[in-house]
Parts: C-alpha cells; structure tokens; sequence
C-alpha cells in the first residue's frame, strides 16, 4: 500500500527540505484549513506534548508525523505563547534519532528543572518481529530548539506490567517530583497508572500502582494526568485518563475511545490510595482526545486536548494532513466535578461583532465560518435547534432542498442537549453515530461556540458540559440559523 512500513517509519533526517516543503505548500492551499487553531503544516497531529509554562512563555509541542495523514514515525512540534491564543511556531523539536526512539517520540510532559525546559517521554522501539519495548526518557530543550536526551530514566518495565507503558505526566510536591505513566497490567491485561518519585527529575523510582476503585476499566489508560483543584477552600486530587476498552452504555462512552476523569480526596502519597467518586467524561463531542493540562502563573489549571481520535479515517487525510488541537480551557471544580472555560485570553481573536441583540423564530443571526457565539436567555432555555455550517437559504433555489448544517438541539423537557452532525458536510466515523447527547443537571440558560472551519466547540451552562468535534461542511455553508423561541445573542468575528 501506499503507506508501507518503511513509509511509514521515515524520519524527517531522511527527507529532503525540498520535499518537506513541498508537503507544506500543498497542505498550506487545501480546504477545511483552521484559523485559530493550532494544527499541523503537513501531515499528522496528534496528543498534545510538553505543555507547561517557561520564562513568560506557555511552550507546547503535539505529536507529529510529518510526512502524511498517518500514525507513523512520532515526532514533537513545538509552538509558543505568550498568551495561550496566538502561537509562533518553533518548528520541529523533536526528531527520533533511531536509536532510543527508533521507532517514534511517544507522549510526555514538560517540567522546569535547573532552569531549562525538561520533558519526560516514552521512547518506543520494535525489534524484528515488530516486538514494541519502550523507556522513558528525560530530555531537554536546548537553545538551538531542539530536544535531546539527558538520560534514559526508566530503561525497564516493572515485571508487573505489558509493554504497554508510556506517557509519562510530571507534577511537583515540594522539593519531590512525581510521575504517573499510563500501563497495562499483566495479570489481567486491564489498564491502570503507575507513580514514580525522584529527588532530582533525572533518577527515578518506581514507587507503585495508583489505587482506584477501577480496577476493571479497560485494557490499557494513556495519557493519566494528576493535579489538585481547590473547590471552597478544600483542595481535590484529579486523575485524568484516556481508557481503552469500554463499551458504550446509554449516551455514555460513544467514542472509539474515551477521556474523563475522577475527583477524590489529595491523593495519598505514598501509599498510593485514591479514594474518588464516579467517572465522567470530559467532552461528549465526536472528537477529543489525550488532553494534558499544566498550570499557569496566577494559578489556572489550563487543558488542551487532540481534536481527533485514533483509528479513524478524516475527511482531509485526502489533502496531506490532518487533526487539530482544542482552545485552552480552564479547569474548575463545582460540587466535584469538572468544569471547562475557553480561557479568558480568547477574547483577544474577537473582531467585529456581526450580531448583537435578540434573535426570533427562524431568523439568520449572521454568517461566518470563524466565529463565538454566545446565546443567552433571561429564564431558561425552550426547545430549540441551532444550525451552524448551514447552506444559505437565500442561496437554495427551492425551499426543499436538501440543506447542508451541523446542528445543535434542546429538549427542555429532558434537559438533554443534541449534536447532530449527520447533515454536516462529508461525512466520517459514522460506524460510531452521527448524534451525541448530554443530560443536564440543571436547565440550560446559556450557551458559548467556538466555530473555525472544520472545528467546533461548545460550552453548555457555563462549562458543566462541553463538546468538541469537526466537521467537513462546504466552504459557503456559513449561515448561522436559529429556529425557537426569542433570545439573546451576540456574534463575534474571529
Ligand atoms: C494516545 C497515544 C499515546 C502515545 C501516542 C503515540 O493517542 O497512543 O498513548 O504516547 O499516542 O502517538
């Protein structure tokens, strides 16, 4: 096929800047493209890497294959900002060397130490028989932008555990740093996380399983994130997980694979008992994925996750590329769970308002592709649908045809909220639906999106439920419909 192993497994060492190039300016003139979003030059995007505050900068890096719309040999990009919103990008950072990495860069996160950025990664290996075998690695960035190898910090797998082990996530506790790392257990194949301590950030020491009452939850959890969140003065222990292997269940789980979280007292160190309530997901759209956080200097929790799903087809792999990455979203915690803000620098990408007052039955509230909406209403919300990505009815020459949208829908009955994206352009990924749902706990009063070409993301009651997905709708479907009863909107240009 076209993409065989050796295609596959070409690092960015072996091809030429000409040929690089020439990926790029391809992807840089083709459709779906985002303009607010970080998204890759060419090729494929994935987790995001490395996310953490240095020197007044945030630093960000997102697994990369540069050479096409597949999962082979793992890069990291790098990008930077000052204010989490406008990205300069730093180029690759991050290229397997094809020795310790030989056979890609796996996920890891970003940590402060001796005054430079420091990662710690998952350098994954096969031998000749395509037997994986991974370590985990500390490197660091240096001033000619590139990361390299400090050293090899876990070289083996405790004998308790598959090979599969990776993801390394570092938080501190004084003058202690911790990791937790993403495992597979061998005795029953179930997915669990395993903490290591260092003193120094280089040496490291297995120190134990965390202990949940998940103990059966899928076969393997990548990307395990943990931190605190303070609700009334109380400070939360948070584990984030992207579990693989869980079956759907009402409108639960719908996903290829999932993400969420579990909220408990701190965790106890060291012996490792995390005493936690249910777990949620944190996004019900289509398409969101390995989310990491890092903290940032006046004390925010900031999350940002892969806008996409591994094992899936997308519609722009056509042209050279695919995927993108979420907004940054703020983390807090209210009666224990989760909720998720844009962050609040969004609001510098606001242009000017398109619409700004009450928009009635049937009425187009504007055009745009690239946009925040916010829909507001004085009591609470009744049934309504919000088509976005729309063909223009003014456009349709019979009122009958067939409309192209990507809709959002209330039931004030059930509290329930829809997306549908079964109308919206081409479509992908149906064997998993075309609609998700999400059951309110309280009635819905306000509602804020985040359109950007083939992107959205919605935030429900201020953040107690959001939603992110794509979508590949015509390039003149832009028209913004609304369809219920009177409320209040405003839209922005972005
Ligand atoms: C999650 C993941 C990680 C791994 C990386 C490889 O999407 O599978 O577990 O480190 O992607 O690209």
């Amino acid at each position: 096929s076209e993409w065989d192993r050796e295609k596959r497994y070409t690092s960015l060492h072996e091809v030429s800047a000409y040929s690089l190039e020439t990926l790029k300016s391809k992807v840089a003139h083709a459709p779906f493209r985002l303009t607010y979003h970080i998204q890759p030059p060419c090729g494929l995007l994935n987790d995001p890497n490395g996310f953490c505050y240095f020197n007044g900068e945030y630093h960000l890096f997102y697994q990369w294959f540069p050479l096409g719309p597949v999962h082979g040999l793992k890069h990291w990009y790098h990008v930077k900002s000052k204010d989490l919103v406008s990205w300069e990008d730093c180029g690759v950072a991050l290229i397997p060397d094809g020795h310790i990495n030989s056979h890609g860069a796996y996920s890891g996160s970003g940590f402060i130490l001796n005054d430079s950025l420091h990662v710690f990664y998952t350098a994954n290996r096969r031998d000749k028989n395509w037997k994986r075998s991974c370590s985990q690695v500390i490197a660091k960035l240096m001033p000619n932008g590139l990361i390299e190898t400090v050293n090899d910090a876990i070289e083996s797998i405790p004998p308790e555990y598959t090979e599969h082990f990776r993801d390394p996530k570092v938080w501190q506790e004084g003058e202690l740093f911790y990791a937790i790392i993403g495992a597979q257990r061998k005795c029953d194949l179930k997915g669990t996380g395993v903490i290591y301590r260092s003193l120094n950030g280089k040496d490291w020491q297995f120190i134990g399983e965390i202990n949940t009452q998940l103990t059966q939850f899928g076969y393997m959890w990548e990307c395990p994130d943990y931190f605190c969140l303070t609700e009334e003065n109380e400070s939360f222990g948070v584990f984030i997980f992207s579990p693989q292997g869980l079956n759907p269940t009402d409108d639960k789980f719908q996903n290829i694979y999932q993400s969420g979280y579990i909220v408990g007292p701190e965790l106890n160190l060291p012996n490792l008992t995390f005493s936690h309530g249910e777990f949620h997901e944190l996004d019900f759209g289509f398409d969101f994925y390995a989310p990491q956080t890092t903290m940032t200097p006046d004390g925010r929790r900031i999350m940002i996750a892969w806008m996409g799903l591994p094992e899936i087809e997308y519609p722009s792999d056509k042209d050279g590329w695919a995927h993108c990455l979420t907004l940054p979203r703020e983390l807090t915690l209210i009666d224990g769970k989760i909720f998720q803000h844009p962050v609040k620098e969004l609001q510098n990408l606001r242009k000017e308002v398109i619409f700004k007052g009450y928009a009635d039955d049937k009425s187009i509230i504007g055009r745009s592709a690239h946009f925040e909406l916010i829909l507001s209403d004085d009591s609470t919300f009744d049934n309504f649908e919000l088509a976005l990505f729309a063909s223009d009815p003014l456009l349709l020459n019979n009122k009958d045809s067939a409309i192209e949208k990507l809709t959002v829908r209330y039931d004030s009955m059930a509290r329930q909220v829809t997306i549908d994206r079964e109308f919206a352009g081409i479509a992908f990924a149906t064997k998993y639906g075309t609609t998700r749902c999400y059951k309110l706990s309280k009635p819905l009063t306000h509602i804020q999106l985040f359109g950007d070409t083939s992107s959205l993301e919605v935030f429900f009651n201020h953040g107690e439920a959001a939603a992110s997905l794509r979508h590949f709708s015509a390039v003149n479907n832009n028209a913004i419909i609304w369809q219920g009863h009177k409320t209040s909107v405003t839209l922005w240009q972005y």
